[in-house]
């Protein structure tokens, strides 16, 4: 038998959530981000769960040819572009879309000596000050794009700093930047804007094309929200089982370095997951685990295959289930619990750890 361990990803929740960036901004095309293994969940599975989306974007070029060669036929956004002048010929075989966001990209394909020409994504930085073209350089830059022979489209973009707050003055700042530097530059390419924060907190933001992430997957990209009240499903369900339940006497500590000491004769539970497989190794004493559906602490360091809970007044023995997040227990609760964010949670989760697509 193998270790009980497993992510359910389910293909009906990821499917669910699509809609729901449809519904939320229906005049846009939407880009599926399934960068990062699709956030933890599984590349391939994600995009063909998804395949009704209008186009894919990921890191990098690796990720596209992964992507191309299982079957994907919508167009492949590059987020990071290409980084030298070879890839432009895996760019041309795989038919990829780069985002270009720095002259020596622009170079780069003024030097190209090929026919063949693929649409790119322009990248304007607004505020977020990682990648992108200064505002004022955006007439220039785009002028000698339209130059290159190598250049098909020019789709122009931005990324927002803190959409995750709904308060944040920033956001509507970069969206009218972003607008009054198109527009004073005399473009009138499509453009894209919105990450998940931005389709469901921005409207303004949708433009021709949105940037889902993190909402595909069912967790929040507010800071301040949760999930069921934006009507998404979480798509993955990290299960195992308990693999040993016995009783600890008073006064003996459990895991590594002693730290918890029972406080009195009691049940503890050992589950299969631990910090090898992307369980945060910081989640405190008290993050709660699921057991056959009833919440218990956590107690103890959590260790590298292993966590310890806490079955006083739970009626728990080994093979039972323990959930560590999903539908019953959100990651971003988990994820708040260890000082981090449902994204790292995701993308954290170890190759070894099976992905069950879940019909
Ligand atoms: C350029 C870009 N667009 C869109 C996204 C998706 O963001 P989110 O997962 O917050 O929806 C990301 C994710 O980091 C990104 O880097």
């Amino acid at each position: 038998m193998s270790r009980p361990l497993r992510a359910e990803i389910k293909i009906s929740a990821l499917q669910h959530n699509l809609q729901q960036a449809r519904q939320a901004a229906p005049d846009s095309n939407v880009i599926a981000v399934i960068k990062a293994n699709a956030y933890g969940h599984g590349m391939s599975l994600v995009a063909h769960a998804l395949n009704n989306a209008d186009a894919f974007a990921v890191a990098s070029i690796e990720e596209a040819i992964n992507l191309r060669e299982s079957g994907i036929h919508q167009p492949i956004i590059l987020l990071e572009g290409f980084f030298d002048a070879d890839d432009l010929l895996l760019l041309q075989a795989y038919s990829l879309e780069p985002v270009i966001h720095s002259s020596q990209q622009i170079e780069m394909l003024e030097q190209a000596s090929f026919t063949y020409a693929f649409d790119v994504w322009l990248k304007i930085d607004t505020g977020m000050h990682r990648l992108g073209f200064a505002p004022e350089q955006t007439k220039q830059v785009y002028a000698r794009l339209k130059e290159c022979d190598a250049v098909e489209t020019i789709h122009v973009m931005t990324h927002f700093s803190s959409a995750d707050d709904q308060e944040s003055l920033s956001t509507p700042y970069q969206i009218s930047l972003f607008k009054r530097t198109l527009e004073e530059a005399g473009i009138t390419s499509t453009t894209s804007l919105a990450n998940s924060a931005g389709i469901l907190g921005f409207p303004d933001s949708h433009a021709d094309w949105v940037r889902p992430g993190i909402m595909l997957y069912g967790a929040c990209p507010f800071v301040d929200t949760d999930i069921e009240s934006l009507s998404l499903q979480p798509a993955m369900n990290l299960v195992s089982e308990l693999i040993s339940v016995r009783d600890v006497m008073r006064g003996e500590s459990v895991g590594y370095g002693g730290e918890w000491t029972c406080p009195e004769t009691m049940s503890v539970g050992v589950v299969a997951c631990g910090y090898g497989d992307g369980y945060p190794r910081h989640a405190p004493e008290g993050t709660p685990v699921l057991v056959n559906g009833q919440r218990v602490p956590l107690i103890g360091r959590v260790s590298m295959d292993m966590i310890t809970v806490d079955l006083r007044g739970c009626d728990a023995t080994v093979g039972d289930t323990v959930q560590l997040w999903g539908d019953q227990l959100p990651a971003d609760e988990i994820a708040h619990h260890a000082g981090t964010i449902a994204y790292e949670l995701f993308c954290n989760i170890a190759p070894r750890v099976p992905r069950i697509e879940i019909k």
